[in-house]
């Protein structure tokens, strides 16, 4: 019988979990045993008895967990080869493998199939295996929180026996998974709500969400064939800038989702941007991690402009919702494992759109291209 284990996250500040009691109990009927490692769940309030309960075993440690697993599962990717399954095992993760060629490296060389969360690809077909989505989702609800708690305003119009107090104003940049949620966040807090992307094909999605779609009069190729955006041409740029920068003065919260796949984030916050802003206005920057779309940003910490506006620098937004982030990671994590797997064991189908797009190393070789062309040769095998 084909052994997954679930180790306990060793990444700090990660509080998520790659299997929950609910999922644990759908890979077991799917014809797997299933073993997590002591207080795998505990900091998404999933405990060892409620696993065990589902029909899991619980192990004292990551080590006894990894030498009897076929299929490891979790959400991090390994830190240290320590924390590898053993030779010709699976892995199910976030791998980022472009920025962890020594770890792909050692992967490949212990004889690990490796199968990158992040690399699956967006069609209809893999939605529920989408954890791109499922996290920005989280992300992007949680970044509205976290500015309205910080903010020293409401957000709703209140017409009270005091006072009519206004609704706060709200600029989010990008509307991919994390900014549509924001805006949909911000609309049921009250508050009014402009957007600028790069894509105009979110224009229709902004506004059926009630927010005003901020128009950029320089077009430009914005699509790949994916749907990510390219990178702006200086001219799109300069007349976005224009474009925001009477909006961004006017905002009492900035919130930031713009990325461009494998690219840093684009800067389409200046320093003069925010030193246009009112005191205590906030500006919440999700694109923290890839260096974020505000020049202020620190990533991981908090920051105060020299004109009092907040900036928080969140990394791993979804790590502070760990029960439902678990939730949804599990399952997509689930339904990609019941994709894998037939009749009780690993089929790896690289004909399988899916399998392949996710598939980093096989076989002693690194079989993602594009990871295997950042590799010298002769390094891979
Ligand atoms: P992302 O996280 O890569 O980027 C976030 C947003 O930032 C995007 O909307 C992007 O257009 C925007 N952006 C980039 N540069 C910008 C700039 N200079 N100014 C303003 N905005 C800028 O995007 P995410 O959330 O991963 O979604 C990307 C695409 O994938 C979208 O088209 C989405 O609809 C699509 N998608 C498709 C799914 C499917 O199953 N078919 C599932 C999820 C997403």
């Amino acid at each position: 019988m084909l052994q997954a284990f679930v180790p306990r996250e060793s990444e700090p500040g990660e509080t998520r979990v790659a299997a929950t009691p609910d999922t644990v109990k759908k890979l077991i009927a799917s014809g797997l045993a299933v073993a997590v490692e002591k207080g795998a769940g505990e900091r998404a309030s999933f405990l060892d008895a409620a696993y065990v309960a589902a029909g899991a075993t619980v192990v004292a440690d990551r080590a006894a967990g990894l030498a009897a697993a076929d299929l490891v599962l979790q959400l991090q990717p390994p830190r240290s080869e320590a924390e590898l399954p053993k030779s010709g095992a699976a892995l199910v993760s976030f791998l980022y493998p472009a920025a962890r060629l020594p770890l792909v490296k050692a992967m490949a060389q212990r004889g690990v199939t490796g199968f990158a969360m992040e690399l699956i690809p967006r069609i209809s077909r893999a939605q529920r295996m989408d954890a791109l989505s499922s996290q920005s989702n989280i992300a992007g609800y949680k970044a509205v929180l976290m500015a309205a708690d910080a903010l020293g305003k409401l957000m709703p119009m209140l017409m009270t026996a005091a006072g009519t107090i206004t609704p706060a104003r709200v600029v989010i940049l990008g509307a991919g998974v994390a900014g549509l949620q924001a805006i949909a966040t911000a609309r049921r807090l009250g508050a009014l709500v402009e957007v600028s992307d790069i894509r105009p094909a979110v224009k229709e999605q902004v506004e059926s969400l009630g927010a005003k779609f901020i128009e950029v009069a320089v077009k430009q190729d914005a699509e790949d064939k994916g749907g990510y955006a390219k990178e702006a041409s200086a001219e799109f740029k300069k007349a976005q800038e224009e474009a925001l920068k009477k909006r961004v003065a006017e905002a009492d919260v900035v919130i930031c989702t713009a990325l461009i796949p494998g690219k840093p984030a684009p800067k389409l916050l200046p320093t003069s941007m925010v030193e246009a802003m009112r005191p205590g206005s906030v500006v919440v920057d999700l694109a923290a991690e890839q260096g974020g779309n505000c020049e202020l940003t620190r990533p991981g910490e908090t920051a105060t402009s020299k004109n009092g506006v907040v900036l928080l620098g969140v990394k791993n937004v979804p790590a502070l919702v760990p029960v439902h982030a678990s939730d949804m990671y599990a399952k997509n994590v689930l339904y990609f494992v019941q994709h894998l797997v037939k009749a009780g064991a690993l089929h790896v189908d690289v004909q399988d759109e899916i399998t392949a797009g996710c598939l980093v190393t096989r076989g002693g070789q690194v079989v993602h291209a594009p990871t295997a062309a950042l590799i010298p040769a002769g390094v891979s095998s």
